[in-house]
C-alpha cells in the first residue's frame, strides 16, 4: 500500500537582508509540521525557497553596489546556512532565479495569455514596493500603504493586466464550501469582506520601469509581476508543466501552505485564482500565522530592530528557540520575544520539568542498579494511571497537531512529563532503595520511568531535533523504528531490559536573565547607598536581590518576579516538619509543586480548589527533601495569624499579577 502524502510549504523569503527570528518561526513551524507527519507514517514533501527578482530586490542590490544576482548570492548562503543551524528539514529549496522555475512561470504567462486571462493594457495606480503591491487611490489613502504603512509610489506604465474578476465568483465559492480552505477563520472573514465582496480589479501582472525579474516570453520589455513569478514556485518546484511531472502528480495540491498574516491576501486570493485559471486543484488549507513582536513593536528586516536568530541558537541551542517559538505563541495570534520569556521557559519547561526527570532517572537506574535497565516487577500504585496517560498522549498531539496547534501539543506532552514527573514523588525510589524487600518494585518504578522517558523523546522529536538523540543516548536506545518510532508508542513496555543506562551531559543548564548583574551588586556603591536609605521604612515591598539595600526597587525589577494566580489541587503535609504542607498547584496547563510553612494554619483539606497567588519563577529549592517550586503569597500580622491572598474573582488559572 502506498503511503499517505503530506505536502508542506513555507513563503520563499526576499533575500533582500538576513532574515530575523520572526521570519524564521514560519519555517520552524513548518519544520515541525512535516517532522511530525514523517513520525506518524506519511510521504511527506517539505519546500521552502527564496523570491529573487523584483523592484525591491533590485534597488537592495543597487543600494550595496552589486549586479542583482551577486547581491542575492550571498543573502541565499546565509539563509541556507540558517535553516541548517535551526535543523529545518526541507525536502527542496527552490529560487526563483533558478532555469527550472523561471522557464515554468514563462510557459503559465504564456497559456494565460493564450486563453484570453491577460490583456495588455496601462497601469496608473500606486505601488508599495517593500509589499510589492499595486493599491488603488482609495485603498492607498494618505498615500500610504494599507498593509505596511510605508509611504506608496505613484506608477504610471504600460502593463500586462490579469482577469481577476472573472473567477471572483468561484472562489467566494469555493470559500465557502470549504470552511479550512483559508484559516485562521478571522482572516478568511477580512478576505472576504474587505477584498471579494466589493468586487476585484484586474491585477497588473507586469512591469517595464526596471529589468530585475522574469522577462514576459512575447514582449521581452516587460517582466512579469514578482507575486505571479514567487506564487507559481510552489508548483514549478514539483516539476508542474515539466517533461518529469512525477512530484507534481504525486504531491499536489499542498495539504498546508504556511504563511504570515501579511501575506494572507496574496495566498488566498491571487493564488488560488491563478490555480482556477490554470485548472489545477487549489491547495487544502492556507493558514496565516500571527506575528512575533518584540517589545518596542513590529520587527522588521529593514527597521534593523532584529534579533538574529544564528546568535541566538549559538548562545541558547536551536532546540530551546524552536520550543520557545511553538510553545510561547498559540498558532495564529501574535506573540512577544523577550530574552527573559525564552530564559523562563528554558529553565522551566526544559531545565526543571523535562532535564531534572531525565536526570534523576538516570542517576537512580546507575545507582541502584548499576546503569543497567531493569526488568519491570510487581505494578502498583500509580503505574495504571501513568500508562494510560503515555498511551493517550501521542494520539492527543496529533490531533493537535492536525490543526496547527503546536502550542496546545507541546502542552499534552509537557503534562505527560509533568504526570511522570509526579510519579517519583509518589513512588519515591530513593526510599524503596533502602530496603531490599522492596527491590521488584524499585525495578518497576525506575522501569516505568524510563519508558515513560523513551515516549517522551519520541513525541519531542518533531519539535526539538537534537534532544532525543542525546536522551535515546543516555538510555541506550537503539536506532531502530520499534524503539524510536510512532508504532512503538502503541503499548507501553518497548524498552528493553538490560539496556545500559548512562547519565550524561546536562540537557538544558540553566540561564540567568541577560541583565541580572551578581548578587548584592547594588550594595558595594557607597554612594547609592545613601539617598534612599532615608526612605527605607516606607519601602513597599522588602525584596531580596540587588535592589535590597535601596529599600526601592524599579519597576523593571518588579517585572522580572513572575506572579501567577494558582489554583491549589491538593495540599499533604510534608513528614517530620511540623510547619510545612506540599501543595500541588494547577498553574495554567502545568502543574507545580511547592513547599509552603503553611501547615499551623491550615488543613490540608482545606486548601483544594482556592485560588492563590504564586511566584512563579523563583529558584526551585529542596525544603525537607522535598522539591518547592516557587511560592505562594500568605500575609501573617504580629499576633501569628495568616491569611492567604486571593484573588477577588474567579480568573483562571495561570493568569498574570501584575
Ligand atoms: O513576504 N513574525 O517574503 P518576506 C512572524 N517573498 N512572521 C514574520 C515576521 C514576524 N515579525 N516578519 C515577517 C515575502 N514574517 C514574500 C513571500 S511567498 C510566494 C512570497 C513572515 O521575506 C512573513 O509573514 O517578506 C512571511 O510569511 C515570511 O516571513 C517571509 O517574508
Ligand atoms: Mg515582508
Amino acid at each position: 500500500m502506498s503511503k499517505r502524502t503530506f505536502y508542506i510549504t513555507t513563503p520563499i523569503y526576499y533575500p533582500s537582508n538576513k532574515l530575523h527570528i520572526g521570519n524564521s518561526y514560519t519555517t520552524v513551524a513548518a519544520d515541525a509540521m512535516a517532522r511530525f507527519k514523517r513520525l506518524t507514517g506519511y510521504d511527506v514533501w517539505f519546500l521552502t525557497g527564496t523570491d529573487e527578482h523584483g523592484q525591491k530586490i533590485e534597488r537592495r542590490a543597487q543600494e550595496a553596489g552589486l549586479p542583482p544576482r551577486e547581491f542575492v548570492d550571498g543573502i541565499v548562503e546565509w539563509i541556507k546556512d540558517l535553516w541548517e543551524v535551526l535543523d529545518i528539514s526541507h525536502d527542496d529549496f527552490i529560487r526563483t532565479s533558478e532555469d527550472r522555475h523561471k522557464t515554468i512561470v514563462q510557459a503559465i504567462f504564456q497559456k494565460f495569455y493564450d486563453q484570453g486571462d491577460i490583456y495588455k493594457g496601462k497601469y496608473e495606480g500606486w505601488y508599495c514596493t517593500p509589499c510589492e503591491a499595486f493599491w488603488t487611490e482609495r485603498q492607498a489613502e494618505g498615500q500610504k500603504c494599507p498593509d505596511c504603512g510605508r509611504p506608496v509610489e505613484l506608477v504610471s506604465e504600460e502593463s500586462y493586466f490579469f482577469r481577476m474578476s472573472k473567477y471572483t465568483e468561484r472562489l467566494l465559492e469555493h470559500i465557502e464550501q470549504n470552511p479550512d480552505f483559508i484559516q485562521p477563520t478571522s482572516r478568511k472573514h477580512e478576505m472576504i469582506n474587505n477584498f471579494l465582496k466589493p468586487g476585484l480589479e484586474d491585477l497588473c501582472v507586469s512591469r517595464t520601469t526596471f529589468n530585475w525579474g522574469i522577462p514576459v516570453p512575447f514582449d521581452e520589455k516587460h517582466v512579469i509581476y514578482v507575486w505571479l513569478d514567487a506564487l507559481s514556485n510552489y508548483i514549478t518546484a514539483l516539476g508542474y508543466l515539466t517533461q518529469n511531472p512525477e512530484k507534481y502528480d504525486r504531491y499536489w495540491p499542498a495539504d498546508v501552505q504556511l504563511i504570515g498574516k501579511d501575506i494572507v491576501r496574496f495566498h488566498t486570493i491571487y493564488w488560488p485564482i491563478f490555480l482556477m485559471a490554470l485548472g489545477v486543484p487549489l491547495p487544502r488549507q492556507v493558514f496565516g500565522h500571527g506575528w512575533l513582536l518584540l517589545e518596542e513593536g513590529k520587527m522588521s528586516k529593514s527597521k534593523g530592530n532584529v534579533i538574529d536568530p544564528k546568535v541566538l541558537a549559538a548562545e541558547y541551542g536551536s532546540d530551546a528557540i524552536r520550543y520557545f517559538l511553538l510553545r510561547e505563541i498559540p498558532f495564529g495570534s501574535d506573540g512577544v520575544f523577550t530574552p527573559e520569556a525564552l530564559i523562563h521557559r528554558i529553565n522551566f519547561d526544559l531545565a526543571n520539568d523535562l532535564g531534572n526527570l531525565v536526570s534523576r532517572t538516570a542517576v537512580m537506574v546507575e545507582k541502584f542498579f548499576q546503569g543497567v535497565l531493569p526488568a519491570p516487577g510487581p505494578e502498583e500504585g500509580p503505574d495504571a494511571d501513568l500508562k494510560a496517560l503515555a498511551l493517550e498522549v501521542p494520539g492527543a498531539m496529533e490531533a493537535l497537531m492536525d490543526k496547527l496547534l503546536f502550542s496546545n501539543a507541546l502542552g499534552e506532552l509537557w503534562k505527560f512529563i509533568s504526570r511522570t514527573n509526579k510519579y517519583i514523588d509518589e513512588t519515591t525510589p530513593w526510599i524503596l532503595a533502602r530496603d531490599e524487600a522492596d527491590r521488584a518494585r524499585l525495578a518497576t518504578v525506575l522501569y516505568n520511568l524510563s519508558e515513560s522517558i523513551r515516549f517522551a523523546a519520541i513525541l519531542l522529536g518533531p519539535f526539538m531535533p537534537r534532544t532525543p538523540e542525546k536522551i535515546f543516548a543516555q538510555f541506550g536506545i537503539p536506532t531502530d523504528p520499534a524503539l524510536r518510532g510512532w508504532e512503538s508508542l502503541k503499548a507501553f513496555g518497548a524498552s528493553i531490559p538490560g539496556s545500559v543506562v548512562k547519565t550524561g551531559e546536562v540537557l538544558f543548564p540553566r540561564r540567568e536573565l541577560p541583565e541580572e548583574g551578581p548578587a548584592g551588586e547594588g550594595k558595594a556603591s557607597p554612594e547609592k547607598k545613601e539617598a534612599p536609605a532615608a526612605k527605607r521604612d516606607k519601602a513597599p515591598v522588602p525584596c531580596s536581590g540587588p535592589a535590597a539595600g535601596e529599600g526601592l526597587v524599579s519597576i523593571e525589577d518588579f517585572a522580572r518576579l513572575d506572579l501567577r494566580v494558582a489554583e491549589i489541587l491538593g495540599a499533604e503535609k510534608v513528614a517530620k516538619a511540623d510547619k510545612l504542607l506540599k501543595l500541588i498547584l494547577q498553574v495554567g496547563d502545568e502543574e507545580r509543586q511547592v513547599v509552603a510553612g503553611i501547615a499551623r494554619h491550615f488543613q490540608p483539606e482545606e486548601l483544594k480548589g482556592r485560588k492563590i497567588l504564586y511566584v512563579a519563577n523563583l529558584k526551585p529549592v529542596k525544603l525537607k527533601g522535598v522539591l518547592s517550586q516557587g511560592m505562594i503569597l500568605a500575609a501573617s500580622d504580629e499576633a501569628g495569624n495568616m491569611a492567604l491572598t486571593t484573588v477577588s474573582a474567579d480568573i483562571p488559572s495561570g493568569s498574570r499579577v501584575k
